[in-house]
């Protein structure tokens, strides 16, 4: 069958064939089919949509258009987490030496932050020495050792993906549910993890804006783990205001050490709390959510997870010394209050807003080739639902650039809505999709 054949059939919304998906994919990375027929076939995908079988063979053609990673030399049931990326998003560093603490052998491939939302890979190379750029080989060795450790992401996974993806970028055909859910699951599974636990975020400073696109995203995607043979579990978790209270990249390391001390925001800790149980589960540590929970906590209350933490920090070539004296992390150089202009409650806050604020200050870049400053960023310590009083500082903003940090402290205000009635949180997590299928738990 022609490309243009497929397009057609694609455009009638009808089922593609497993050759005729193969044939799109590969020749558009091999540079057979030209950008323009793509375009009409992601188009076209962005309107019909693929259904269940379809979006199976689809990743599974993208993930053999490249390298895949072999991690069989680890032992264990090997589980990797996904964030669909977020505001004060500061689970995966504390998550990891969690679980890994745990018995856990836990492979962690991550991003940098693109836009507004933060990356894994810039918050940990704000710890001096980190090297994030690891070969597989070191990467299994530091995993066989101490059963943890966080790389960045291979460039030579899933080439289709990064093809696809610009010419997405430029034909209005990145917010489509298939088209997301196979961009990310082929790059998670081509990583080479068992299981796969996802962590889809939703509202106002996420991609996926209300929960059903979320759940829809969340299936789809669990469907093409499970068809690929990788056990995999999704949570919906709220971002309608930050995560946790830092938004930056070495403040954020700050406040995943407070979290394996036992502090930090307690959204934060719950999200990470339930990911972790779920990590235990899939890997085959634990029978139940509950026993999991309980075994995080005691991880953290014990200090085992911090010491862990300190070893992954150790073995990637970062200085320890962190953990215990966060003044050797990168310093803005002007700090200043955020004062409450009116006494009230909080109803709302502008996420997306306050993580591109972040990016003005220099925490976040525009483009992938952009250098940032580690060391800026926001710090808030009031949720939706929290009392303010008048003139009480309710954050603070990090800066190297005094106009921007007078800009910064302006625009801020306008991304808080505080209410004369008393208001409440909205829920934390909304529901679990695995092979069992969806669970509400709001
Ligand atoms: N993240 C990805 O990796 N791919 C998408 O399509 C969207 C978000
Ligand atoms: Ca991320």
């Amino acid at each position: 069958m022609s490309i243009v054949d497929i397009i057609e059939k694609k455009k009638y919304g009808n089922h593609l064939t497993e050759e005729e998906i193969k044939n799109i994919v590969f020749g558009y990375t091999d540079g057979k089919i030209p950008d323009y027929q793509m375009s009409a076939f992601l188009m076209a995908v962005w309107f019909k949509g693929m259904d269940e079988n379809e979006l199976a063979i689809f990743t599974k053609a993208m993930i053999d258009s490249g390298k895949t990673i072999d991690l069989s030399r680890i032992e264990g049931i090997k589980v990797d987490k996904h964030s669909s990326g977020g505001v004060a998003d500061t689970v995966t560093i504390p998550l990891i030496p969690i679980v890994a603490s745990l018995g856990v052998p836990a492979c962690k491939m991550s991003g940098r932050g693109l836009g507004h939302t933060g990356g894994t890979i810039d918050k940990l190379e704000s710890i001096p020495g980190f090297r994030t750029e690891i070969s597989i080989e070191e990467f299994v060795n530091i995993v066989n050792r101490i059963k943890g450790a966080i790389i960045s992401q291979s460039n030579e996974l899933v080439p289709a993906d990064k093809k696809i993806y610009a010419l997405r970028d430029v034909t209005s055909t990145v917010d489509s549910i298939p088209l997301i859910a196979s961009s990310i699951m082929s790059k998670k599974i081509a990583a080479g993890t068992d299981a796969i636990v996802l962590d889809v975020k939703v509202g106002n400073g996420a991609f996926m804006q209300d929960l059903d696109s979320a759940l829809k995203l969340a299936t789809a995607m669990v469907n093409i783990g499970q068809s690929l043979n990788r056990n995999t579990v999704a949570y919906i978790t709220d971002m309608n205001q930050p995560l946790g209270n830092a938004i930056g990249n070495s403040i954020e390391i700050i406040e995943a050490i407070d979290i394996l001390k036992g502090n930090g925001s307690q959204r934060l800790f719950e999200v990470i709390e339930t990911l972790g149980a779920e990590m235990l589960r899939l890997g085959g540590v634990v029978d139940t959510m509950e026993e999991g929970k309980a075994l995080v906590k005691k991880a953290i209350k014990d200090g085992s997870a911090l010491k862990k933490f300190e070893e992954i920090i150790e073995a990637q070539g970062g200085n320890k010394e962190i953990i215990y004296n966060t003044s050797l992390l990168p310093q803005a150089k002007f700090k200043k209050d955020v004062i409450a202009a009116q006494s009230g409650y909080i109803n709302r806050i502008d996420a997306k807003g306050l993580g591109k604020l972040a990016q003005f200050l220099g925490a976040g870049r525009e483009r992938k080739d952009e250098v940032i400053d580690l060391s800026v960023g926001l710090f808030f310590n009031k949720k939706i639902g929290d009392k303010v009083e008048k003139g009480e500082p309710i954050g603070t903003i990090l800066a190297n650039d005094a106009t921007k940090l007078e800009e910064a402290l302006n625009r801020v205000m306008k991304l808080f809505e505080v209410v004369e009635t008393p208001t409440s949180p909205p829920p934390l997590i909304y529901y679990r999709v695995s092979k069992e299928g969806v669970q509400k738990l709001f």
